[in-house]
């Protein structure tokens, strides 16, 4: 039994978009991801998926992609990327609904595995692409869903936490930020997050061990679409 992590498949089985200008990494990168899961990924185990699963815009175009994800082997736990635009954060427990027994969606609540409580939002780094004062307000409502999640496992009771974000838990040249302030007050063992593409952008955040933090990269293409294992 083990616990793995990867992001970023970015799948485009209904739309036409491709991945290829981030390198030759991304060619027939899904039949990579289908290859590795069923040489690494048994049954019993649970992959957590770091967000941006799908190009579709809206959830009639991601249900090919989606039903890519949910044929891959274990249980799968979907966390919301950047461009998940089909999963609207507040209709999680929709998703939850209709998905039921096949896929698991991460967003103000919590999954478990073994004796860790699996916690995570989105996130938020600055990217330049926008106001200061945006990222702000988004920031808050990361925080305050990250938050939420915490609290949800705590009152079941669990005292051992696996932090997931999409983004980044900083934003560049950042040596702290509310995300690694968050993990390091809550003694969480490791934060997996994913996003950056690209060699150039692989150390945009933290690697290793950080104030007693062990921090984890786990972009598909940075992986070379091979699952992290995080636990066994
Ligand atoms: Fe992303």
């Amino acid at each position: 039994m083990a616990l793995w992590a990867i992001g970023d498949f970015h799948l485009a089985s209904q739309v036409d978009k491709s991945m290829d200008r981030f390198g030759l990494v991304w060619h027939h990168h899904e039949d990579k991801i289908w290859k590795n899961f069923h040489a690494m990924v048994k049954l019993e185990d649970t992959t957590v998926i770091t967000g941006d699963h799908s190009w579709g815009h809206k959830l009639h175009e991601c249900e090919q992609d989606l039903l890519f994800i949910e044929n891959l082997p274990g249980r799968k736990i979907l966390l919301r990327g950047n461009h998940d635009t089909f999963w609207n954060a507040n209709k999680t427990p929709r998703l939850n609904e209709r998905f039921q027994g096949r896929l698991e969606f991460l967003q103000n609540n919590f999954y478990s595995y073994k004796d860790y409580a699996l916690v995570g939002t989105k996130g938020i780094c600055y990217e330049g692409r926008d106001s200061y004062e945006h990222f702000e307000k988004l920031l808050e409502r990361e925080i305050k869903r990250l938050k939420l999640s915490f609290a949800k496992a705590k009152e079941a009771g669990y005292e051992k936490f696996l932090m997931f974000l999409h983004y980044p838990p900083t934003s560049l040249g950042e040596e702290e930020s509310p995300f690694t302030r968050i993990a390091e007050e809550n003694g969480v063992e490791q934060v997996i997050y994913s996003h950056c593409h690209g060699a150039a952008r692989f150390d945009d955040s933290f690697h290793g061990e950080v104030r007693g933090v062990t921090y984890h990269l786990v972009s598909g293409d940075y992986l070379n679409f091979k699952p992290l294992k995080i636990l066994d």
